[in-house]
Formats: C-alpha cells, sequence, structure tokens
C-alpha cells in the first residue's frame, strides 16, 4: 500500500470547474495509453501515486481505453484498491462512454441503453459506487440530443455520477446540451475538447460558448501525444507512443517542417528554463482552460510536467514569438 505525501496539497493550483462547487487541479492524470492490459503494474502504479502525491487529484478514464478496451478502468481499480484505498474522497474519478465498446446496435454512439449499461460497467471495472464525473465523449447525431442529455441526467439522479460532461461537442451542440440539462435540473458542468499548440481552433472556438454557459474545461493531449516535447528530436525512441501499435500517433506524422517548428518552439522553452513539454503544458493554462489532462509512459514525465507549474506565466513577448513560429 502505498503511503500517501502529507505534503500534496502545498503546490498544486486547484481551479474552479466552471459555474460549479468543484475544484480541478490545474494537471490531471489520463488513462488512455499505457494502462493497457499488457502495460506492468508497477509503472502504472508509480504513475498514479506520483501524480496524486504531487496534488494531481483528477484521474480521467473512458470505457473503451487500453488496449483491450475496459483495460485501463481495470487497471486503475485495481490501483486503487492496492495502493489508495483511503484516499476515495480526495479523488475525481472520470469515465466516458460514446465509442464502440461492445458489438452490436447498443454498445455505440449516445442511446440511453448504451450510456447506462456502460457506466455500470465501468463502476463494475473500477470497483467504485459511483464516478464524479461521466461524459458523454463523442456527439451522435442520429440519437435524438434529449435522450442523451436524459441518460445524462438520470446518471446524475441515480448517484452513478456526480457530475455530468460532453466532450469533442461543437459550440452549437455544447449550447444545446446545457440548455436540456439544465431543463431537466442537471447543469452541464464540464467539456473536454482537445487542445494544445498545433491544434488550438476546436478550444478556442468553443471557449465563448463555455464563458457564457458556466462550464468548466478539461483539455486532452496538451502535448499532441508528445510531439510538442523533446521525444522525436532525434529519431524514434523505440518506447515511444509512435513507435508503438497505438493507431492514433504514425510515424508519418513527424515530418521535418514539424520538426523544425518544434526545434523553435523548444529554444523558447530553454530560454524559460523550460523543457519543451514544460512550456507546451502551461501554454495551455495561460488562459481560461481549468485542467490539462496529461498523457504519461513513466512517473518522471508526470514530475516534469507538474514542476512546471512553478514558471507557468508568460511574457506578452514569449506569447508573440510562439505565435509567429506556429503560423509560420
Ligand atoms: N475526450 C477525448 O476524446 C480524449 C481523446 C484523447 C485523449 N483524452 C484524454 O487525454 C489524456 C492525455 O492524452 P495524451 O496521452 O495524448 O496527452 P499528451 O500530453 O498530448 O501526450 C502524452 C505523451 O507525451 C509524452 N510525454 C509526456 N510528458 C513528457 C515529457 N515530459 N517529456 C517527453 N515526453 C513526454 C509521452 O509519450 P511517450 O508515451 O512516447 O513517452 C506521453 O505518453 C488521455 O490519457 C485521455 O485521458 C481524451
Amino acid at each position: 500500500m502505498h503511503e500517501a505525501n502529507e505534503n500534496r496539497y502545498s503546490e498544486m493550483i486547484y481551479n474552479r470547474c466552471g459555474r460549479s462547487g468543484l475544484l480541478l487541479s490545474a494537471m490531471s492524470l489520463g488513462m488512455w495509453h499505457n494502462f493497457g492490459s499488457s502495460a506492468a503494474y508497477s509503472n502504472m502504479a508509480e504513475m498514479v501515486t506520483t501524480a496524486f502525491d504531487l496534488g494531481i487529484t483528477h484521474f480521467d478514464l473512458a470505457n473503451n481505453y487500453g488496449p483491450v478496451p475496459g483495460a485501463a478502468e481495470e487497471n486503475f481499480g485495481r490501483i486503487l484498491r492496492k495502493e489508495l484505498p483511503a484516499y476515495r474522497d480526495e479523488m475525481i474519478i472520470s469515465t466516458k462512454a460514446g465509442y464502440e465498446m461492445w458489438p452490436g446496435p447498443y454498445g455505440d454512439h449516445g442511446s440511453r441503453k448504451y450510456l447506462i449499461a456502460s457506466l455500470d460497467q465501468s463502476l463494475r471495472r473500477m470497483g467504485l459506487d459511483y464516478v464524479d464525473i461521466f461524459y458523454h465523449h463523442r456527439p451522435d447525431p442520429e440519437t435524438p440530443m434529449e435522450e442523451t442529455a436524459a441518460a445524462l441526467d438520470y446518471a446524475v439522479r441515480s448517484g452513478k455520477a456526480l457530475y455530468a460532461g460532453v466532450s469533442n461537442y461543437t459550440p452549437e451542440q455544447t449550447e444545446k446540451m446545457a440548455a436540456l440539462l439544465r431543463g431537466l435540473g442537471t447543469p452541464l458542468t464540464v467539456h473536454q475538447p482537445r487542445y494544445n499548440m498545433l491544434d488550438r481552433e476546436f478550444f478556442e472556438g468553443l471557449e465563448p460558448t463555455l464563458a457564457k454557459e458556466g462550464i468548466g474545461s478539461v483539455c486532452f493531449c496538451p502535448l499532441a501525444q508528445g510531439l510538442l516535447t523533446g521525444r522525436y528530436l532525434n529519431g524514434i525512441p523505440a518506447d515511444s507512443r509512435a513507435a508503438s501499435s497505438s493507431p492514433f500517433l504514425s510515424e508519418s506524422r513527424i515530418t521535418e517542417p514539424l520538426l523544425n517548428k518544434v526545434r523553435a518552439l523548444a529554444e523558447i522553452a530553454r530560454n524559460r528554463g523550460q523543457s519543451l513539454a514544460q512550456m507546451a503544458t502551461v501554454w495551455d493554462l495561460r488562459n481560461s482552460l481549468t485542467s490539462v489532462i496529461l498523457g504519461a509512459s513513466r512517473a518522471s514525465q508526470i514530475r516534469e510536467n507538474v514542476e512546471a507549474l512553478k514558471n507557468k506565466d508568460f511574457t506578452q513577448d514569449e506569447l508573440d514569438q510562439i505565435d509567429r513560429i506556429l503560423k509560420a
């Protein structure tokens, strides 16, 4: 069993999630990669306990994280029971449903049947009575949004989840879901969009809607899956995501023009006394974002990225230099 760091709340920043009572650590830990069925228990447990010891309270999962789908929730449940059994009330645990999870017509998209069955499965896999946040993982153009909203509302009313969220919804879809949920008496507390230096349009287009509706934002892929780090500057390391069997980051994404940008950004980071991973993480947090979800393959990456909070402010000159590089 892990003995948690007594000073875990001394350095982390906690931001209010929209117009809610929920405070989230400015950095969260996500388990999309590196928590699958063949991952080493000791490495996974070290990542989770390191994050918790650094004041990270928010842990992000989804029904399909693996491989195999469901494995990340099973592994996280095991880590909770073995390493951190006393700390459930100090954690915000999220899960999602919206992508394909099981065969047949009820294992995908946005029906009430799928969402509630999936949430029940997630709770069983993690060994939890409830999750803190339940997200609809992606919009479903075919299910009436009223039905998806009713399923999220039911998840909260039944106590299986404490807060409702959506991910990958456009501003228009977000506004509609917020209104439907408001009508049912359950606020839409949080949105989970992609956001990083290389991919900023989606979140920046969404920000006014989130501000107007009082919805918090927890962004994913802050390091563009590792592209915004020094990881690929000297080739593709054998233990990296690009070299792994993950279908989400292929070697073909790592082009010379991209590396030139990454080198120029790394130079600005160096002048700030940071690694590029550190600078890219806090760059996301410079505006209204509630939390960035870190992905990691080892505990040292989590330590490095959390350390960046000590130097999170940017001069206007640095922001302009970064913009010029990104627009080139
Ligand atoms: N809602 C959605 O649709 C959605 C979609 C995607 C992700 N997410 C969530 O967002 C989380 C984060 O996504 P992500 O893993 O793509 O995040 P990311 O931060 O963009 O990428 C994480 C990867 O960057 C590399 N890295 C991290 N810190 C580093 C450091 N200090 N130095 C060098 N390399 C470093 C590692 O790559 P290596 O593995 O190569 O070491 C790590 O696995 C996911 O776990 C999930 O919870 C949500």
